[in-house]
C-alpha cells in the first residue's frame, strides 16, 4: 500500500483503541498497540499477526520504553502516537474517591500520555513528521459530578498537549481529541443504562479513522472533537 502509515495507539483491546485498530488494520495500515488485558492482545495477535500487539501497562514508563525500544529497532518510525488508553473512576463525590484509586487513575490517564510520549517521540522528531493524538473528552473542557478525578485527568491532557505544541519544530503537530459520547465499556461505567443510547465504537471508528488520518501539521496546538459525535 503506497501510503501505508505507521500507527501507535494505547488501549487496543477493546473500545475505540480496538475499532480504529481493526479498520486501519483492515485497510493496511500497520498498527502497533498496547493494552493490560493478554486475552484481547493475544486476539489481535492471532487475527493479525503481521502487526506487533503487546501487553503493556502505560502507567509503567520502563516497560513503555522497553516496548517502544522494539518497535522502532526496525527501523520504522510512527506516522502517528495516539494516547487512546485511560480509564474513568467509580462514580463518586471526590471525597469519597480512594486515594488508591484517584493515583492509579492519574498514572494511566496523565503519566501514561507523558511515558508514552516520551518513549517514541524523540525517534518521531528525527524525521521532523508525525502527529500526536491525545485523548481528551468532553470532560476535558467541561465537568459533572461524580467524574472530578477523570475530569481533572483530561483538562490535564489537554494542558499538556498545548504545551508541548508549543515545543514541536514546524511540520509535526500535537492535538487534543475529544472523540464524542460512544458506546463502550467506559461509557457504562460513568453513564449507566443511557449508554446503550449512543452509538458504537465501530460506527465512530468508519468516520473518525478517516477524520484522525487527515489531521497534520496544520492543526497543531488544537482542541477537535471528532464531527458528528
Ligand atoms: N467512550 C466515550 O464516550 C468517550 C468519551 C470521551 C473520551 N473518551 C476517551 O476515549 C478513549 C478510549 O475510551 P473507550 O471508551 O474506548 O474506553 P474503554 O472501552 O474503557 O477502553 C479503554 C482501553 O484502554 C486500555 N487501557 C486502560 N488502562 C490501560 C493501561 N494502564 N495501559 C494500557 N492500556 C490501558 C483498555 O485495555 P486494558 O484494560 O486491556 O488495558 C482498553 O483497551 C479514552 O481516552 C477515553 O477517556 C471516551
Amino acid at each position: 500500500m503506497a501510503d501505508n502509515k505507521i500507527i501507535v495507539i494505547t488501549g487496543v483491546t477493546r473500545g475505540l483503541g480496538r475499532a480504529l485498530a481493526e479498520r486501519w488494520l483492515s485497510e493496511g495500515h500497520t498498527i502497533w498497540g498496547c493494552g493490560r488485558g493478554r486475552d484481547g492482545i493475544e486476539a489481535l495477535r492471532r487475527q493479525w499477526p503481521d502487526s506487533r500487539f503487546e501487553v503493556v501497562d502505560v502507567a509503567d514508563a520502563g516497560a513503555v520504553a522497553a516496548w517502544a525500544t522494539r518497535c522502532l529497532e526496525g527501523g520504522g518510525r510512527p506516522d502517528f502516537l495516539l494516547n487512546n488508553a485511560a480509564i474513568v473512576n467509580a462514580n463518586a463525590p471526590l471525597w469519597r474517591v480512594p486515594v488508591d484509586d484517584f493515583g492509579r487513575l492519574i498514572d494511566i490517564n496523565v503519566k501514561g500520555v507523558f511515558h508514552l510520549i516520551r518513549a517514541f517521540l524523540p525517534a518521531m522528531m528525527e524525521r521532523r513528521r508525525g502527529v500526536v493524538i491525545n485523548f481528551s473528552s468532553g470532560w476535558g473542557r467541561s465537568t459533572s459530578p461524580e467524574v472530578a478525578p477523570y475530569c481533572a485527568s483530561k483538562w490535564a491532557v489537554e494542558g499538556l498537549t498545548r504545551a508541548l505544541a508549543q515545543e514541536l519544530p514546524a511540520g509535526m503537530a500535537a492535538v487534543a481529541l475529544n472523540p464524542g459520547i460512544i458506546h463502550t465499556e467506559m461509557l457504562d461505567s460513568c453513564f449507566g443504562a443511557m449508554a446503550a443510547h449512543y452509538p458504537d465504537a465501530v460506527t465512530w471508528a468508519d468516520r473518525a479513522a478517516p477524520y484522525i488520518l487527515g489531521l497534520g501539521a496544520g492543526d497543531n496546538g488544537q482542541s477537535l472533537t471528532v464531527p458528528g459525535f
